[in-house]
C-alpha cells in the first residue's frame, strides 16, 4: 500500500469511493434518507476538486487503485476520512492516520480533532481519540448524529 498526496485526476475515483462507502458501509448506522443526503447521486465534481485541493488530502492506493482518502487541515482538523467499501478493516485507515499524524507533527500541530460518524467512532477510539461530545448536525435538511473527538499528539 502506498500513501501519497492527492492529484487532481483522482477526483472522480475519490467521489465514487465516497459514494460507495457511505451507501454500503455507513448505511449500517444511518438511515437511507441520511446516506442519500450525505452522499447524493448528483455530487458536483468541480466543488469536490476544489475541496480536495484546499486541504491536505492523502490518498491510499494498492496497485494504483484508490482504497482510501483522508484530509488534514492546518489547525489539526481531520475532515474527510473514508476507506473503500471493499477494503475495510485491512489497515488502510491506520496508514492514512499515520501519514496525517506525521504531517501534523511536522507542522507543529499538537492536537488532532474530527467529527466522527457512528461508524468511525470505534476506529478513532482505538487510535486514542476521546469523545468530547455527541452532537446532532444537519446536512441538506437531514439530521445526523456524530461525535466530536480529539487526541493530543
Ligand atoms: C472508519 C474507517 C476509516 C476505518 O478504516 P479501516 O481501514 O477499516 O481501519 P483499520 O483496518 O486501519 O483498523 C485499525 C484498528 O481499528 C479497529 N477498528 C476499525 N474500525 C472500527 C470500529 N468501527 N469499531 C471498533 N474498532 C474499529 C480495527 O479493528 C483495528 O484494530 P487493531 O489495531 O486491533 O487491528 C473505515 O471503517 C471507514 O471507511 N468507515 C466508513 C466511513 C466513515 O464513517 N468515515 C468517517 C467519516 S466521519
Amino acid at each position: 500500500m502506498n500513501i501519497r498526496i492527492f492529484h487532481h485526476h483522482d477526483t472522480q475515483e475519490i467521489m465514487q469511493l465516497f459514494y460507495d462507502t457511505v451507501h454500503n458501509i455507513n448505511i449500517r448506522d444511518y438511515t437511507q434518507e441520511q446516506v442519500d443526503a450525505w452522499a447524493p447521486q448528483d455530487m458536483d465534481e468541480q466543488r469536490w476538486n476544489q475541496n480536495l485541493h484546499a486541504k491536505m488530502t492523502y490518498v491510499a492506493e494498492i496497485d494504483r487503485k484508490i482504497v482510501g482518502f483522508a484530509q488534514l487541515e492546518t489547525n489539526g482538523h481531520i475532515d474527510c476520512f473514508y476507506c473503500h467499501k471493499d477494503f475495510q478493516g485491512m489497515g488502510v485507515g491506520s496508514k492514512l492516520l499515520e501519514s496525517i499524524e506525521t504531517k501534523a507533527k511536522e507542522l507543529g500541530i499538537n492536537r488532532l480533532f474530527t467529527e466522527a460518524s457512528i461508524t468511525a467512532k470505534g476506529f478513532f477510539e482505538r487510535k486514542g481519540f476521546q469523545v468530547i461530545k455527541q452532537q446532532e448536525v444537519e446536512l441538506r435538511g437531514i439530521k445526523f448524529i456524530n461525535y466530536c473527538m480529539d487526541r493530543e499528539i
